[in-house]
């Protein structure tokens, strides 16, 4: 029976709750300094002046740096806008910058609020955090961009990515829509979010000569890697990067900020290694945002329920440093068979600090605002919103004509409305109650592409018969470790528990960002092929041995299980595979693996698809939102733990739920900074608001995505969710809220 796909218990769990996995701020060093950052207090404009001299002199601070004294780096990053808005002409690339989103303290430039302006080293956090609080650093404002209605009338595309063009189209989209007897025209809009892992930001700095070690949290050590060696004008070979443990990633950890280099230029200027921590406040800034949308959505269809036409068109926000575009309309481009479509996304360009992904990024927004529009339009139709659906089901990839290489939705809507009781609801909205309390069902499609990039792995047999097996991946708390163990233990014909997976070191084979739901379905293959590579080679060495009990054997006759390798034909003829290391020197035996994608994408489309449905509780007279239960049910390919994945879709569950009803970066608009940054103002479910959740993962096989067959499960979770949760407070109030969150002054 095959280990993948059984729910065993994190490999690293007991590390975890004992204390003894240790997190990038955990490592200590000897000699090492703290440094805290300090970060501007206006949205635009420059420094004039900064008084270090009185803080230099305050109890164990050793060094201020800012833009007056920071090392010179190689390529100054930041120090011009990428964009003034307002359509432009492409900026000259061999005077960009490698990384436009980070402040360096190369000059005096201020283009947003909470943007690292010094940073300020002592010999403990404490003082270094008390010199920071008191730093003074006098700006000269300068008019900024905060007002997003203003922003709006100069809009930009964003610059076309391979596979997502800013603008799409098929059909004549006037003449359907002239034709269609049913008509939807709605604006949708959600807020500017912030992530707030567990884990905030961190890192240390250790330069040893030329050579720079990092502990830092993140999603990517390899692209941490890059960004400070060509900050620094070194080789990639000379920055090691170190992360065995990330405390939640979410998208913020994908890409490298300013604080990374800092703290190695920090660490430069006094020869000390630095630690670096964001405080939770600091994380509403400078490590990216899911940007505000504003999305409109048009929709004709036929009687029967059958699109006609269907656009979309977002708005997103992003920054003058650089840009970003939340690409909401991936999720049209793909959901829904209609005659004529027709997407765009554009750009409006604010002193803000650059955003980024955040789980699902785009999915997540532009899921709520689709699915909603399908409700509205079911509500017209005086359809039921799941046939609805099934009349629009796209039998193909709508976008690109290509077939799926499995698609199971029509069984998650199935499934879900069963577990549900869905055939039980009465559509009129209002119409269901329990005492005074308004009760609303709702539903909405979950999707998500499956995505995968290069990875390698290399694994080893030791001479006392346990294997390792290495790639420089991720695990963000997501289960990683497990699951890498578990293929490698199939895969090599080994129990789990002789098996240790090194993940997040750039020492080791380089493996792709763990974003976009892609670390199963990459570096998956790249361990499977490894220990696959490293059984065959025992294999060999086994039978070419005249002392081996398998000398001579042909390899396809002989089997690995349980650590030995077994003829299949007599069982008694097997030898254990540590006796085959000890027989060959007692040096391990390694093989490596560089596993890449195929041609499939450009033979089929390939995503992972669910349906969500909700419960509201309502209160009519104060407003306030109760979420009893939530059942999901999702397509995802094949399951590699059952207990991961199971958590990984509740936790995006969660997410959607906070997002339908609580998250929201408050602006004061004025200044451009977050007023209720923390977490105690920055409102996230809590175990409390959580009722039942009930998640059914229908058996999918697909044997195109990649050799494991699985599609990847962070990020499906979280989408539908808010759109579900939208339909679900209409049907109970008769109130179409369009704008997230759906706190209770909207409901009322
Ligand atoms: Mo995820 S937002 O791709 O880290």
């Amino acid at each position: 029976m095959s280990i993948v796909g059984q729910g065993i218990d994190r490999v690293d769990g007991h590390l975890k709750v004992t204390g003894a996995a240790t997190y990038s701020a955990e490592h200590r060093l000897p000699q090492m300094a703290h440094a805290m950052m300090v970060l501007s207090t206006i949205p635009k404009g420059r420094i004039a002046s900064i008084d270090s001299a009185a803080v230099e002199a305050m109890p164990g601070v050793i060094a201020v740096m800012t833009h007056r004294n920071a090392p010179r780096l190689a390529l100054p990053q930041g120090s011009q806008p990428k964009k003034e808005g307002g359509e432009q002409s492409k900026p000259d690339q061999k005077k960009q910058p490698p990384n436009p989103k980070l402040t360096l303290l190369q000059d005096d430039m201020v283009w947003y609020n909470a943007q690292p302006v010094a940073v300020v080293v002592a010999d403990t956090f404490e003082h270094a955090r008390d010199a920071a609080r008191r730093l003074q650093v006098h700006c000269r404002a300068e008019r900024a961009q905060l007002d997003f209605a203003q922003a709006k009338k100069t809009l930009r595309r964003p610059e076309p990515q391979p596979e997502r063009p800013s603008d799409t189209g098929r059909g004549n989209f006037a003449r359907s829509m002239e034709r269609a007897p049913t008509r939807l025209d709605a604006t949708y809009s959600t807020p500017m979010e912030n992530h707030n892992p567990i884990e905030p930001h961190a890192t240390i700095a250790h330069w040893s000569g030329d050579k720079l070690a990092l502990y830092d949290s993140t999603q990517n050590v390899s692209g941490v890697q890059r960004t400070v060696a060509s900050s620094f004008g070194i080789a990639p070979e000379q920055v090691r990067v170190i992360c065995p443990f990330v405390g939640g990633g979410f998208g913020c950890k994908g890409s490298t900020w300013s604080h990374v280099v800092l703290a190695a230029m920090a660490a430069k200027m006094i020869g000390r290694p630095v630690k670096l921590v964001l405080e939770r406040t600091q994380m509403f800034g400078p490590v990216g945002a899911r940007p505000l949308t504003e999305q409109h959505l048009v929709l004709g269809a036929a009687k029967s329920g059958k699109l006609a036409a269907l656009r979309h068109d977002t708005i997103s926000s992003t920054a003058f440093l650089d840009d970003f575009a939340e690409p909401c309309t991936a999720v049209t481009r793909k959901l829904y068979a209609s005659d004529s479509l027709q997407t765009s996304q554009r750009l409006a360009t604010l002193n803000v600090g650059v955003p980024t992904y955040m789980r699902a990024p785009g999915e997540s927004s532009g899921s709520f605002a689709l699915e909603s529009a399908m409700d509205e339009l079911a509500y017209k139709l005086d359809m039921d919103p799941v046939q609805l659906r099934l009349a629009n089901y796209a039998e193909k990839d709508p976008e690109k004509d290509l077939p799926w290489s499995s698609k199971s939705l029509r069984e998650c809507y199935r499934v879900a409305a069963e577990r549900f009781g869905w055939n039980r609801r009465n559509p009129k909205p209002g119409s269901m109650r329990k005492g005074r309390t308004l009760v609303g069902w709702g539903m909405a499609t979950a999707t998500y592409p499956a995505n995968r990039k290069n990875a390698k792995a290399m694994a080893s047999l030791l001479p006392d018969g346990t294997a390792v097996v290495r790639s420089g991946s991720h695990d963000l708390g997501t289960g990683t470790y497990t699951v890498m163990t578990q293929i490698a233990a199939d895969a090599l014909g080994m129990p789990v528990s002789k098996i240790r997976f090194h993940l997040g070191d750039t020492m080791l084979p380089e493996a792709p960002v763990s974003g976009g739901s892609q670390t199963v379905a990459s570096v998956g293959p790249a361990v499977h092929q490894a220990a696959r590579a490293l059984r065959e080679k025992l294999i060999g060495m086994a039978v070419a041995d005249s002392a081996s009990p398998l000398h001579g054997m042909a390899a396809g006759d002989i089997d690995a299980v349980d650590g030995w390798l077994v003829s299949r034909a007599a069982p008694a003829r097997r030898q254990e595979m540590a006796a085959i290391v000890a027989r060959a020197g007692g040096q391990p035996v390694s093989a490596d693996a560089n596993a890449e994608p195929g041609d499939e994408k450009k033979r089929y489309a390939m995503h992972a698809f669910g349906a969500v449905f909700v419960e509201v509780h309502i209160d009519p007279d104060v407003g306030t939102i109760r979420v009893p239960r939530i059942v999901g049910a999702y397509g995802v390919g094949r399951v590699m733990n059952r207990k991961t994945t199971h958590s990984q879709l509740m936790g995006g569950i969660v997410w959607g739920m906070g997002m339908g009803l609580m998250e929201k970066t408050e602006m004061d608009w004025r200044f451009g900074r977050a007023v209720n940054a923390n977490l105690a103002d920055y409102h996230v479910p809590v175990n409390a608001d959580i009722g039942a959740i009930d998640i059914t993962i229908v058996d999918e096989e697909d044997k195109q995505i990649n050799e494991l067959g699985a599609k990847g499960v962070g990020e499906i979770g979280i989408t539908g969710v808010a759109a579900a949760i939208a339909n679900a407070v209409y049907h109970a109030t008769g109130k179409r809220i369009r704008d997230l969150p759906i706190t209770p002054d909207k409901v009322l």
